[in-house]
């Protein structure tokens, strides 16, 4: 059944940095009267070459600074904290909470054929096997591999440069070889990370035409729209909130890119000292 929200119907977005934003573009598309809050703790990323301890304490406050603000629904639009600290911040909220592992895993049942996926993500990510396990649970059998150079070349912005090319040639010889190996015949490759989205074309460049890639920021997106029912829309929403732990100058300059529009204004704010007792 649909979760209620009440008015203002507000949504909160975390992400360890800007990646998320990927997500919060979609929301948007999907679920336009809702008001949003995006958070992006910018100052501690990278969350995904840290330890489940670390991320889930980080996660944590994130998600308690956003429903201080109001929300009345948590989006977990990090990948490497929906692995990590999802039954946290579940045990923290009280308020639903969805995660994008588990909206990934479902996308990927609906989408293969052959039952058998390939994700790629962070570090943390594929050491949790948080993927396969959400797999296994929908029938699926999953391969997972860590392609760590990613977030910081798309982060330097080089999506379309040969450097990039040849990494994610290297990564998916590697992990077709695996798949290989294990005797699979995946038809289904899972975008585990919230960076991926902005290679998704050089990424299917470089696979096998008979692979469907799964973006989580959009299919993220479309089961938050189904997940909450917003109640009747009295004026258009305020325009989203960005916050971030770390230069507000540079949440603007990179997260425009991630959420393909300008971001005017982004709140500083230190989840260090508002950490809850
Ligand atoms: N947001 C992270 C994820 O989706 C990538 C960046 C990081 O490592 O913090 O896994």
């Amino acid at each position: 059944m649909a979760q209620p929200l009440s008015h203002p119907a507000r949504i909160g977005v975390f992400d360890s940095g800007f990646g998320g934003l990927t997500v919060l573009q979609a929301l948007l598309r999907y679920i336009p009267s809702a008001e949003f809050l995006y958070l992006g703790d910018t100052a501690r990323l990278p969350y995904g070459a840290k330890s489940r301890k670390t991320i889930a304490r980080y996660a944590v406050s994130a998600a308690e600074f956003l429903l201080d603000q109001g929300s009345q629904y948590l989006v977990i639009a990090c990948n490497t904290a929906s692995a990590l600290a999802l039954d946290d911040i579940r045990a923290a909220a009280p308020v639903p909470v969805l995660g994008v592992v588990e909206t990934g895993a479902n996308a990927a049942k609906a989408h293969s054929h052959s039952g058998d996926v390939m994700v790629i993500a962070t570090a943390a990510t594929v050491e949790s096997h948080a993927y396969s396990a959400a797999c296994a649970e929908r029938g699926l059998h999953a391969i997972e591999k860590a392609c760590p150079l990613l977030v910081p070349l798309v982060e330097e912005g080089w999506i379309d440069h040969p450097v990039t090319s040849e990494v994610l040639r290297i990564y998916f010889s590697e992990l077709l070889a695996q798949a290989r190996e294990a005797a699979l015949h995946p038809d289904t490759l899972l975008l585990g990370c919230t960076h991926y989205p902005l290679l998704r074309s050089q990424i299917e460049a470089a696979l096998p035409e008979s692979i469907h890639v799964i973006d989580s920021a959009e299919v993220t997106a479309a089961q938050v729209a189904a997940a909450v029912h917003l109640p009747a829309a009295v004026a258009a929403p305020p325009p989203p909130r960005f916050f971030a732990t770390d230069s507000p100058e540079k949440f603007r300059r990179l997260g425009s890119r991630f959420l393909g529009q300008p971001i005017h204004h982004v709140e500083l704010i230190d989840l260090e000292s508002s950490t809850r007792a």
